[in-house]
């Protein structure tokens, strides 16, 4: 029986990552991974983020960033291009060629660093002495390892809709809304958080209709709300994006002429909307299926996440967990960084992550982005705070990128000017917010940031004026 100091169970950003610096730091390393590839024929390494989520998610979008450009935007350059013709199936080929090279990456790492792949559904069975045994599945048959110590990295799955079941054909989760291979004269989407907004965007910029409708009252709830309105504004008058929100889903019939989808209106009304295709993207769940978590007494709590405390360690020695299966954001940098950290605290090193200085990135158009506190947050538990906003309107670089529209906020503590939150509706923020992230890991104040230099003609600028912005000097406000 093959022995480890350490097996990580999926392969995800949490485990490859944690997997990865396990094996740096000396110990005989196995990630075992039941990933399979689009044909479902092969292994796929990098879990959810490189095969059916953000990677996949970003080249769509900007495939169809292209072709929206080319539609509405190319002619005021000077650009005439004749007939443009849009081709579903060869952007889904593209992302997957995407998918492909990265997922083969992982390949790659893992025998450059000695990590043992292993193929299958990892479960507990039980122990051997100190060692964690955990069996193999695979169709080849079964084969159980042992460990020392155990990272959990499962990750998550999408949240059921209890009125309708998923089939990917016309029932799509975030799967089959990467795979369409026509575009669906008539979009329906449940949920307006990240994926409903990023999957809406794609389909709405190649001709779909978009309907999006959203149980809450309030878009984009975690967001800071003045740039949660400014980002409606564009989606829903600029782009025809038909965000509905605080509705609530009745029945959902799919059959042979489409999905209809019976739902109340924020004002009580009945009404029905017939789609060609419905996306459901209502939230994740954290995925333990197949695990046997019972086998060794590992704990999970009422909304079925396994338990751990800020260092990622679970109720049972040695057996630690991370990424999406854990409290927190369900993000990919979150993931990475917890299995860095993982395989450092297994070393005796003493990592910390700032679980309040976590960078969140919708990649819409104009994209949304943000770190720290927002307004409302602030307000909530009674901090004193200052100020500072700048547009993107009047920034050089942007009039000239053809995307002069945003904002950028700087918050700031009243008392000692210490940046507090810094959020983002604009060109390229996704880039841009690494300032922000940056400046609080560093306890910096908005004077720092007003101070330092920032090139000509960047968007960086904005964040710049915001900040001078705090303290009432903006040069271009
Ligand atoms: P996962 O990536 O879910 O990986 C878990 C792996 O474990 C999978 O390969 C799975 O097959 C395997 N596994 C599960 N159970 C077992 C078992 N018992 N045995 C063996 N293997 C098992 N995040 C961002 O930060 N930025 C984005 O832009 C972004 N875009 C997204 C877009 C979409 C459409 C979706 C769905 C998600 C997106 N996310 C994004 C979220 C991101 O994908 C997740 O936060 C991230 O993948 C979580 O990483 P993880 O390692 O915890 O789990
Ligand atoms: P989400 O949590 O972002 O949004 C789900 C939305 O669905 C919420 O607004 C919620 O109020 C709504 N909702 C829930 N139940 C509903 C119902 N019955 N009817 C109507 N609306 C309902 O979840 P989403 O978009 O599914 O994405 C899952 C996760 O994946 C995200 O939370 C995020 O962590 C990750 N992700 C991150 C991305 C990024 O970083 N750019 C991109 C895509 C996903």
């Amino acid at each position: 029986m093959s022995q480890f100091d350490v097996v990580v169970i999926g392969a995800g950003p949490g485990g490859y990552i944690a997997a990865i610096r396990a094996a740096q730091l000396g110990f005989r390393t196995a990630c075992i991974d039941a990933g399979v590839n689009k044909a479902g024929d092969a292994p796929a390494l990098g879990g959810t983020c490189l095969n059916v989520g953000c990677i996949p998610s970003k080249a769509l979008l900007q495939s169809s960033e292209h072709f929206h450009a080319a539609q509405h935007d190319f002619a005021e350059h000077g650009i005439s291009v004749g007939e443009i013709k849009f081709d579903a199936a060869k952007m889904i080929e593209r992302k997957d060629g995407i998918v492909t090279k990265l997922t083969g990456g992982i390949k790659f790492l893992f025998q450059k660093n000695k990590v043992e792949s292993l193929f299958g559904r990892g479960s507990f069975v039980g122990k051997n002495g100190d060692l964690y045994q955990i069996q193999v599945d695979n169709k080849g048959g079964k084969t159980v390892v042992e460990a020392k110590h155990v990272i959990v990295a499962t990750g998550s799955v999408s949240r059921p809709l209890p009125q309708t079941a998923i089939d990917n054909v016309n029932v799509l989760d975030n799967e089959g809304a990467l795979n369409l291979t026509e575009v669906p004269k008539k979009l329906g989407v449940i949920g307006s958080g990240v994926i409903g907004l990023e999957m809406g965007s794609v389909w709405n910029r190649v001709g779909s209709q978009v309907t999006i409708l959203e149980a809450l009252p309030t878009f984009l709830a975690a967001a800071d709300q003045q740039i949660a309105k400014e980002a409606f504004k564009y989606f829903t008058k600029e782009q025809g994006l038909d965000i509905r929100l605080g509705v609530k889903i009745g029945d959902i019939v799919s059959d042979g002429k489409g999905v209809t989808v019976k739902f109340e209106t924020d004002k009580g009304e009945m009404k029905s909307e017939t789609f060609d295709k419905l996306i459901v993207a209502i939230g994740r769940i954290p995925n333990t299926d197949g695990l046997n978590a019972e086998a060794v007494g590992l704990e999970k709590d009422e909304r079925g996440f396994i338990k751990v405390d800020g260092d990622c360690k679970t109720n049972l020695p040695n057996v630690w967990a991370i990424g999406d299966v854990v409290r927190g954001p369900m993000l990919a940098h979150k993931a990475r960084d917890e299995g860095v950290a993982v395989a450092e605290r297994i070393a005796g090193q003493k990592p910390h992550i700032d679980f309040n200085n976590i960078p969140f990135v919708i990649y819409t158009d104009p994209e949304i982005a943000w770190v720290g506190k927002t307004e409302e947050q602030l307000k909530a538990e009674g901090t004193a705070y200052k100020k500072g906003i700048s547009g993107f309107g009047a920034n050089g670089r942007a009039l000239g990128l053809g995307k002069a529209k945003g904002t950028v906020k700087v918050l700031a503590c009243a008392e000692t000017d210490r940046i507090l939150g810094v959020h983002m509706v604009g060109p390229m923020v996704s880039e841009l917010v690494a300032e922000g992230v940056v400046a609080q890991e560093f306890f910096a104040s908005s004077e720092d940031i007003a101070r330092i230099v920032h090139a000509h003609p960047t968007l960086s600028e904005v964040l710049h004026e915001a900040a001078l912005a705090v303290e009432k000097r903006a040069l271009h406000g």
